[in-house]
């Protein structure tokens, strides 16, 4: 399973990077609207760090407007992902952009039928939001289950992407339904890294080698 960070962060993605964590990086605009300077320095920077899977998104809502940005993305480093939204327009961007060899995330995924809909127009990766459909007492970790098989059924190349992840155990979840990626807030990574039994049996070692006057 691959982990990409879900921020724009460059301290974060620095220390995802240094526990060889971060096989990628997600970024949107309110990740992005986080962070000091400007939105393509913020991207040039990430992948100088990270050697993998770097999405980037736009901010046109309609199909030519996401064309014209998406290009201009994708020429500023191989490692560009696009995101595009999931609407008709989206769609139809994606179809082209597929076509031009540029790689296609779709986002805010809330459906099945949305990702097959994605796949079908060419998206490399797919990414349906969990934390979200949770919010709102839809469980999000169903959809992440449907998709999967759904692209299973049909050999798609599409990647699913799960994102919108707020706790460890959607993280779980997501490895055990077989998910190709979890997009993971750095927060988040740091939680499940750590285990009190873990800090117990650290600090009960060195009680007894203490003791012993080794
Ligand atoms: O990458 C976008 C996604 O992960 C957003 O998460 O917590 O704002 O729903 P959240």
């Amino acid at each position: 399973m691959k982990f990409f960070i879900d921020t724009a962060n460059i301290e974060e993605i620095k220390e995802a990077n240094s526990m060889g964590m971060a096989d990628g990086v997600t970024t949107n605009p309110t990740l992005i609207a986080r962070e000091k300077g400007d939105f393509e320095d913020i991207i040039k920077e990430i992948c100088k760090i990270v050697d993998g899977p770097i999405s980037a998104e736009v901010i046109s809502l309609d199909t030519e407007g996401m064309l014209k940005e998406a290009r201009h993305l994708a020429s500023i480093h191989k490692n560009i992902v696009v995101k595009l939204p999931m609407t008709i327009d989206g769609i139809k961007a994606t179809r082209q952009l597929s076509k031009e060899g540029i790689k296609i995330n779709v986002t805010l995924i809330f459906s099945p039928l949305q990702a097959l809909m994605a796949a079908k127009a060419g998206a490399t990766y797919v990414s349906p939001f969990i934390g979200r459909l949770d919010d709102i007492s839809n469980e999000g970790i169903l959809l992440v289950e449907q998709i999967v098989e759904i692209f299973n059924n049909y050999a798609f190349d599409t990647e699913v992407i799960v994102a919108s992840v707020r706790n460890p155990l959607h993280v779980l979840d997501a490895a055990l339904m077989g998910a190709d990626i979890a997009t993971i807030p750095f927060k988040v990574l740091s939680k499940f890294a750590s285990h009190p039994l873990t800090d117990k049996g650290i600090k009960a070692f060195l009680d007894d080698w203490n003791k012993a006057n080794k």
